[in-house]
């Protein structure tokens, strides 16, 4: 049997090459269309059993894993913390070996610990894909953004996308750096100093501390919340001056030397890092990153089952493995 392109399982982009992030987007491409269908699914993994494990609050994440596993029509099995027998002190090891015992194929994991994704896929045999771990990486998110930048602008490589806000604590802004520095595309951070990691440039990314110049330099935005829930003291001086100084708001684009085309990976909280008219204006992006997150999460769960070809090769074509159920 060969082995599966992704290998057994998507804990981060970081360390993915460009050939196996265009297959995972390529592949999302094709199975785009599954979800526009009035029968909404194909039975690409019938009798696989996945369980999402989510140790922290989520409502895309989760919502679309699910709907990408029901529309490839594996069976799924949905485990909060609240209610659980973690609330009895079980360890993450020891739910997911009794998961394991129950015959299971692949563990989608959202955990507040960093790590985590990694520490059970080095135990369990199933496949692990992490949903979002502490403060590292949620690889499906940065891919679903690389997909929903390449439909907007045609291409990632040369582009100028700028993230801006609470970087330090935001997994999202570390997996997005690292697809968009390997798919060739520019990367600036743009925050307070507080909300700033040491040391990024040295990886390439620039770094800007106004919100007007990360404008005038940048095609994309991606803008990001303030992540209390991951902020141990006083970051900002209140949410009033943090918007003053950092928010994207309709008049500082309309300063722009061009349309910037604008995301938020979710949950958004308007007025305070987002201007509710940027949002839900002509080029937000924001609910076509939602749409694209089904297919980006179709196609890794696809990838890791075994599906598709070498990095680098043919995409699976929606008809043949994926004709409808
Ligand atoms: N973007 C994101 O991870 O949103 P959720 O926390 O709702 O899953």
């Amino acid at each position: 049997m060969t082995e599966p392109v992704l290998g057994k399982d998507l804990l981060g982009l970081e360390g993915l090459d460009a050939d196996r992030i265009r297959l995972i987007l390529d592949n999302a491409e094709s199975f785009k269309e599954v979800s526009e269908r009035s029968i909404k699914k194909v039975p690409t993994l019938r009798g696989k059993t996945i369980v999402n494990l989510f140790y922290e609050p989520s409502t895309r994440t989760r919502i679309s894993f699910e709907f990408a596993e029901k529309r490839l029509s594996a069976d799924t099995v949905n485990i909060a913390s609240a209610g659980s027998s973690v609330e009895k002190g079980e360890t993450l090891v020891d739910t997911a070996r009794n998961l394991e015992a129950m015959r299971i194929d692949m563990v989608v994991v959202r955990h507040p610990s960093s790590g985590a994704p990694k520490f059970l896929a080095d135990r369990i045999p199933s496949n692990v894909v992490n949903a979002g771990d502490g403060r590292h990486e949620h690889p499906t998110q940065g891919l679903l953004d690389l997909l929903t930048i390449r439909d907007a602008l045609g291409e990632v490589a040369g582009r100028r996308v700028c993230i801006v806000g609470d970087i330090v604590h935001s997994r999202v802004a570390r997996s997005n750096m690292w697809g968009l520095l390997t798919l060739g595309a520019e990367v600036a951070f743009c925050g307070p100093r507080t909300l700033m990691p040491s040391g990024v440039e040295a990886l390439g990314v620039q770094v800007f501390h106004r919100i007007e110049e990360a404008i005038e330099w940048a095609d994309v935005l991606n803008v990001l919340r303030l992540q209390f829930e991951r902020m141990e003291a006083g970051f900002i001086p209140s949410l009033g001056e943090y918007y003053r100084v950092f928010g994207v708001t309709a008049e500082r684009l309309e300063r722009a030397p061009r349309d910037l085309v604008i995301l938020h990976p979710g949950p958004m909280n308007r007025g305070v890092e987002i201007d509710s008219r940027v949002a839900d204006g002509p080029h937000s992006v924001i609910l076509q990153q939602v749409t694209n997150g089904i297919a980006v999460r179709m196609a890794v769960l696809y990838l890791l089952t075994g599906g598709g070809s070498a990095a680098g090769g043919s995409t699976q074509r929606t008809g043949s493995r994926r004709e409808t159920a």
